[in-house]
């Protein structure tokens, strides 16, 4: 059969779609050239392609499970759902039909049914499928994409007017075409993997060129000429400039002197500037306006920079990928960060997963309500005017990020905002109503998008970034019609400033009158003697104060979202220093000192929701959001008044797999007003992309319900407590701050340890947590805990000599004053901990962060460091009930996670734990199989097996 044959059969059809659905499907098939569906064998792990594949599936109110086919599954492409309209009223056949409201809805219902039996699919089979087809036999096919495969939401493809493929235009090869890769490779059809690698390419491209010109000139005046060249070459390549264009000046000018360059270029930035004639282009230009042509300096270029420049704007940029086009140009820009252009940044996937439910889906959910209301009128007018209402309050909706970086979260949701549009546009079109030249209602535009940056470099790209955003969609919607003038309003939607601190004045820390500095925190040099790299003395920063510190304001917005940074609070202290740091928390009392710096973004916005300021809000955070610290910032806002709830958490997903982001895991929570139910999705599987995406592809399983603090459904772990009975027990070990403390045998020999007498109590065995989970590696450490620095130079002089010159420099440069001066000692000596072993022979250890929970016995002469938790016990019992798996069951769900695994954290698995009431009997056998359990494992070390290796073994 061959394709008119096709369309001229079915065109007349009008039978039931039970009836006419199988043949008409096998024979598209013929057309299509792909195989045909296989017969059903009941079996879902073998039914991949087949016809009327069975699913058990939730219905709309989640109460009723019921028994559905899909019309027909091909697993790993698609899901269809057919729908045969019967002759229609009018007399028309489907071949002939126009779309009418009566067959949308008949349709729509279709693809709710279609995303109802997709989550019902076996995931442990395969993931989600990409598409959702929608045939109406005889008629249209409705094409709905979802690439990431991870359950969300599936949108027009590739968008909401043209997601429709009539019979009749199956007549143009490239909708055959299009049908076919549906079938046999749909991943191709990702836009994302598509236009990935061409923009990664050019700002490779830019990369050179802005290195190439910083040879003559400064790299800030190379970065703000290049971004508007490389705006300028994008509305070129978009149509939006007149003749030959950017790149036919730029060809003319090759061989002029770099003066007339300067002076052509400058007058074409001057004309885009306000609009009107070029004399550079000879031609009339539109009113582009904006702050990017305030400012219309061009540099003068040599003959090999003309040539690059040229070479670039011959390049294709109408399909860069602002999603990841800005990360990418704010390193090309910038000399120090050059180096990363091939380094991370957020991909656009975990991008679309968090914006998807903090700002998508309650918008979704309003407009099939509008929707919904519209179809159930009977006067098409008043049908209209429920859409036009929503279409203007879409064209109102605020987002802001308050850390926008370069505008990647920002532009991906424009992206949403404007599919969202599509379909209303598309529904107001069934009606009759058309859009005129956007002026009526307005549409959905950069101004709805609010940035807060604090990098003046990355705010001026997020704004150009959203622009080159819309304006592709523009094109890509409209054609070459020009966009309303002036093309680029002029106010500015992203803000250049600190997002969460304001201050009345900044003024320089003095002592003695003298301006106090600070090393740069990250300038080092070679240590004369020992070689080793030192902080660089003479890199040094002024330290300031901040008078009032307040918290800042944020626009108004009705959604906020983004990614704002992490930072612990010991690098808070070496990024921004003391006063920053100390003005952050005066500033924000209600926040706990140790928290991390995302959760202040967290904290504002919280209360932002509670004052009913805004609606939703999403963040990543660090996966320590879950976690004592962090967790506090969450738990006030759940337990506040009003409440605050979670719509969505990922408490544990992975960040990308470049080398340095690889043990970094983060988490997505999205904050709703109310106590309610929410989404919790769980990462199940994860694994590496296969055409080396940074991306981990991720399977989730969701649960509904109250999440909690914690970031989990079910009971709350999170109120628990310490008890007086486990108190003062359990405690970390030592933390040096100098790992010059660290001495091999042979050094401590050499030191004096065996001669020196009353030494052996100042150079101890130590461990850490990689010592007893591996192989230990057999050192000492220098404890001069107890001594003055002048009673260690009188009684050690070797080992005062050696901390001087291993331990002393760095110290010297440590952020708090008692530890610059107490420069002999560790960092934390922990008195404490020394108080609670003396006297014991042994007392059991774990590691605070390992993948397998076990506990230990430690010989009292070991000194542990801080990365082992300690119980001051030497009874066997406990280490038997601690190591049981009721304690290790209580200690994962209580204690947290760093990077990817298990933390055992003192308070919170520890102190809380209820050990029980055994009877002396029950102690006695307790006892015994611990101490089996101790020897067997020393045993095994002794061979050579790690614990790590024994407990991998126990868990296979
Ligand atoms: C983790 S990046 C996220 C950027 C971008 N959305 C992305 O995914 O790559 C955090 C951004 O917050 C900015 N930032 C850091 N501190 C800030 C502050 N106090 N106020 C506003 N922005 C800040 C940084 O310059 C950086 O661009």
């Amino acid at each position: 059969m061959d394709i008119d044959q096709f369309i001229s059969k079915w065109e007349r059809s009008a039978g039931s779609e039970q009836g006419n659905s199988q043949t008409y499907l096998g024979e598209l098939c013929e057309v299509l050239e792909v195989e045909k569906p296989r017969p059903t064998t009941g079996d879902p792990a073998r039914d991949a392609y087949v016809f009327e594949r069975g699913v058990d599936y939730l219905d709309d109110d989640g109460a009723r499970r019921r028994w559905g086919r899909i019309d027909l599954y091909k697993r790993d492409c698609f899901v269809l759902e057919s729908k045969q309209g019967r002759r229609a009223d009018d007399g028309t056949l489907p071949g002939e039909r126009q779309a009418r409201p009566g067959m949308d809805a008949v349709l729509e219902r279709a693809r709710a049914q279609a995303k109802q039996y997709i989550a019902a699919l076996d995931r442990s089979i395969a993931p989600p499928p990409p598409f959702i087809i929608i045939c109406d036999v005889g008629a249209t096919f409705d094409l709905y994409a979802e690439f990431t495969r991870t359950g969300g939401e599936y949108t027009p493809y590739p968008d909401a007017r043209a997601k429709r493929i009539r019979l009749g235009d199956l007549r143009d090869p490239d909708n055959l075409d299009l049908l076919r890769t549906v079938w046999t490779d749909p991943a191709q059809l990702d836009p994302s993997r598509q236009t990935a690698q061409a923009t990664r390419a050019l700002a490779g491209r830019l990369a050179e060129l802005s290195r190439e010109l910083e040879a003559d000139h400064s790299p800030d005046s190379v970065a703000d000429f290049l971004m508007r060249c490389l705006f300028t070459m994008f509305v070129e390549d978009v149509g939006l400039l007149p003749g030959s264009g950017f790149t036919g000046l730029l060809a003319s000018l090759q061989d002029r002197p770099p003066e007339v360059f300067v002076r052509a270029v400058e007058e074409l930035w001057r004309a885009m500037k306000t609009g009107g004639w070029s004399a550079s282009l000879l031609d009339t230009v539109l009113h582009f306006n904006g702050p990017l042509f305030a400012n219309p300096t061009a540099l003068p270029l040599t003959p090999a920079q003309a040539g690059a420049l040229l070479e670039a704007a011959e390049a294709d940029w109408q399909n860069v990928d602002p999603a990841i086009f800005g990360s990418l140009l704010e390193r090309a820009l910038d000399p120090r960060e050059r180096h990363k252009l091939g380094a991370h940044y957020t991909p656009r996937a975990y991008v679309e997963r968090l914006i998807e439910p903090t700002v998508i889906a309650p918008l979704r959910a309003e407009w099939e309500a509008a929707q919904a209301a519209a179809y159930a009128q009977s006067d098409p007018a008043r049908a209209v005017e429920l859409l036009r209402r929503f279409h203007q309050r879409l064209c109102t909706v605020r987002v802001l990020d308050p850390a926008c970086g370069s505008g990647n979260f920002l532009y991906v949701t424009l992206e949403g905002l404007k599919r969202l549009e599509n379909d209303v546009v598309a529904a107001r079109e069934q009606y009759g109503d058309h859009e005129r030249g956007l002026t009526e209602i307005g549409t959905v535009g950069p101004a709805q998008l609010l940035g807060l940056e604090v990098n003046p470099r990355a705010a001026a790209i997020a704004s150009l970034v959203v622009w080159i955003g819309y304006l592709q969609w523009h094109r890509r919607t409209y054609g070459a019609a020009s966009p309303p003038e002036p093309v680029l309003d002029g106010d500015r939607y992203i803000d250049c400033r600190d997002a969460v601190l304001t201050w009345r004045e900044r003024r320089i820390r003095l002592e003695n009158g003298q301006p106090v500095t600070r090393w740069d925190g990250h300038t080092t040099i070679k240590h004369p003697t020992t070689g080793l790299d030192v902080p660089d003395e003479n890199a040094r920063e002024l330290v300031y104060d901040y008078l009032d510190p307040q918290p800042a304001e944020w626009p108004q917005a009705d959604y906020v979202v983004g990614n704002p940074p992490f930072m612990g609070i010991a690098m808070m202290r070496a990024a921004f220093g003391d006063g920053y740091t100390e003005a952050l928390r005066a500033a924000y009392p209600d926040v706990a000192d140790s928290t991390d710096l995302v959760m202040y973004w967290w904290h504002k916005a919280a209360g932002l929701l509670r004052e009913g300021r805004i609606r939703r809000f999403g963040f990543i955070t660090t996966n320590s959001i879950a976690q004592t610290f962090s967790r506090r910032v969450v738990a006030a806002a759940l337990a506040g008044e009003p409440p605050v709830s979670l719509a969505f958490a990922i408490p544990d997903h992975p960040w990308v797999d470049a080398a340095e982001g690889a043990a970094v895991r983060i988490a997505m929570t999205v904050a709703q007003e109310g106590h309610r139910e929410g989404t919790l999705a769980t990462v199940t599987a994860e694994e590496k992309h296969a055409d080396g995406d940074e991306a981990r592809a991720v399977t989730f399983e969701r649960v509904e319900g109250v999440i909690n603090a914690d970031l989990t459904v079910g009971v709350d772990v999170t109120g628990i407590v310490a008890l007086q009975s486990n108190r003062d027990l359990a405690n970390r070990g030592v933390c040096l701050f100098g790992d010059g403390f660290i001495v091999t045998p042979e050094l401590a020999a050499e030191l004096g340890l065996g001669t020196v007498p009353g030494i052996e109590q100042h150079i101890r065995n130590y461990r850490n947590g990689k010592d007893i989970t591996d192989t230990s590696r057999g050192v000492l450490v220098i404890d001069l805990f107890g001594l003055t620095a002048e009673q260690v130079r009188d009684r050690y002089p070797a080992v005062y000599q050696h901390v001087v010159e291993y331990v002393k420099p760095r110290r010297d440069h440590n952020a708090r004053k008692v530890r610059r001066e107490n420069w002999w000692l560790f960092g934390e000596t922990n008195p404490k901990l020394r108080e609670m072993l003396a006297g014991l022979p042994r007392y059991i250890a774990t590691p605070e962060t390992a993948k397998h929970r076990f506990f230990v016995f430690l010989d009292e002469s070991i000194l542990p460091d801080n990365m082992l938790v300690n119980i001051a016990l030497d009874d066997a019992y406990y280490l038997g009930v601690l190591s049981s798996r009721w304690h290790v069951t209580w200690a994962l769900a209580s204690g947290g996670t760093l990077e990817d695994r298990p933390r055992y954290t003192k308070t919170r698995c520890f102190d809380p734990f209820p050990f029980p009431a055994a009877d002396e009997g029950q102690r006695g056998v307790i006892r015994e199989l611990a101490e089996r359990l101790h020897g067997h494992r020393v045993a095994a070390q002794a061979a050579g097996v790690t614990l790590t290796q024994q407990y991998n073994a126990l868990a296979r």
